[in-house]
């Protein structure tokens, strides 16, 4: 899709890794120096990214969409009220915002600090949060996720070992952000007969969704969690009809699926993969053939979108030089179609004019700039994200205190 390998490669001067690794990123999400008031990149309003889209029933003044994004301030596994300004601070009227991956059960906690959505109580703790994201226009969707082995047997019940596809842990001793040293424990592979009570909590998690007052959820099938585990062939190793065959592979995550469309409507549902990834130790000996399969599967839902990780993101953060493409999957897929990974206004334009997306998720990018569809309007500066406050748990810091443009002083 998009040749900007060129622009990719690490930058040899900087002698400390991390700036190496802050350089990368700037030049993958065209930060400081790509972002610069650019007189060629001066369109005719409105841009591409700010044209607006019908995407189902939902009227979508724009194309900016905020990615999904673990901030691990969710104390106790609650949502708290300093999310109630994080995400209205990223809501335009309009706008389309897909929350932070969200555990649906007391076995799919991965990391501490995250929220649920399987209790009354966290229910509703999301209320008031959904609440001024609609008060504002915005049209919110929940993420729901299942860590399965990418988890810690201090987070499960009775400190068991987490469930999986397999009994293979993850071997990378890294966390999937690339920096925090990890110890995967050996997971418990799930029998077969265990397969529906998952599936049930998927569906039930979507019905406690709409009923703090979201508007849809996004199955997170992507990034090496529980559904990515049952995809990918490098890790599912199972010899029952959940193993096996490509078919075998996209029975658990498509009976999620069928289950979350028949409990809150297709047009309310939207799936994210990432084919191409191997994050979390979860890679594919043919992603071209899983991306199409499942695209393909999703088609007989009538799923509202589908929202995938660009292959050049080899890790979370950092892209690299790739023969592989999207379009393919774009070309198969009848829904809308959300791309993620590396974008920033130029290229964000570029996908959505030539047709290779509907929409574009943007992640850190969003994070450090909470009117980000306003920068984009007046190509101004952006702000640059501070990656030691990804995770930080702090209700202020990193977090609500990012600048708005008549605020930023340049
Ligand atoms: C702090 C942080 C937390 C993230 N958490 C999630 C998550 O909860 N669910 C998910 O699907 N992706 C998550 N991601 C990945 C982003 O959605 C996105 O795919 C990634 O940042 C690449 O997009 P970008 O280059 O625009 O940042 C996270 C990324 C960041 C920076």
């Amino acid at each position: 899709m998009h040749r900007t390998g060129a622009l990719l490669r690490p930058n040899k001067e900087k002698n400390s890794e991390l700036l190496n690794m802050e350089k990368k990123d700037d030049l993958i999400m065209g930060g400081a120096e790509t972002n610069r008031k650019d007189e060629h990149e001066m369109e005719a309003s409105p841009i591409p990214l700010l044209s607006p889209y019908k995407m189902g029933d939902f009227n979508l003044s724009h194309r900016v969409v905020l990615a999904p994004m673990s901030r691990l301030r969710s104390y106790e596994f609650l949502p708290q009220p300093h999310s109630i300004l994080y995400y209205s601070q990223r809501a335009t009227a309009g706008g389309f915002l897909i929350g932070e991956a969200t555990i649906i059960s007391e076995t799919a906690k991965g990391y501490p600090c995250t929220p649920g959505i399987y209790t009354k109580e966290q229910v509703e703790a999301w209320k008031p949060i959904v609440n001024e994201v609609h008060q504002k226009g915005g049209i919110f969707f929940c993420q729901l996720w299942h860590s399965g082995r990418a988890s810690s047997n201090i987070f499960q019940p009775n400190g068991q070992a987490p469930i999986s596809s397999t009994d293979k842990p993850i071997a990378s001793k890294v966390h999937i952000d690339g920096s925090t040293p990890a110890e995967f424990p050996t997971p418990r592979r799930i029998s077969t007969e265990e397969i529906p009570q998952i599936v049930q909590d998927f569906r039930v998690a979507a019905r406690n969704a709409l009923e703090a007052g979201f508007d849809g959820v996004e199955i997170h099938g992507a990034n090496g969690y529980l559904i990515d585990q049952f995809l990918k062939d490098k890790v599912n190793d199972r010899t029952d009809e959940y193993g096996g065959c490509l078919e075998n592979r996209c029975r658990f995550p498509l009976q999620v699926v069928k289950a979350v469309a028949d409990e809150i409507g297709a047009d309310r549902v939207g799936v994210r993969l990432s084919p191409f990834a191997d994050y979390n130790d979860c890679s594919d000996s043919n992603p071209e053939a899983l991306g199409l399969h499942m695209v393909e599967g999703l088609n007989e839902y009538g799923i509202l979108y589908c929202h995938v990780i660009e292959p050049r993101m080899i890790t979370q953060f950092q892209a690299g030089e790739t023969k592989h493409s999207l379009l393919p999957m774009r070309k198969a897929f009848k829904g809308t179609f959300i791309v993620a990974g590396g974008y920033s206004r130029g290229t964000g334009n570029e996908v959505i004019a030539n047709g290779g997306a509907d929409l574009v998720a943007f992640g850190r990018t969003f994070l450090a700039n909470p009117d980000l569809p306003r920068r984009f309007e007046l190509n101004s500066e952006l702000n640059q994200y501070d990656r030691s406050t990804f995770y930080s748990q702090d209700p202020v810091i990193g977090y609500t205190d990012y600048p708005f443009l008549d605020e930023a002083r340049y």
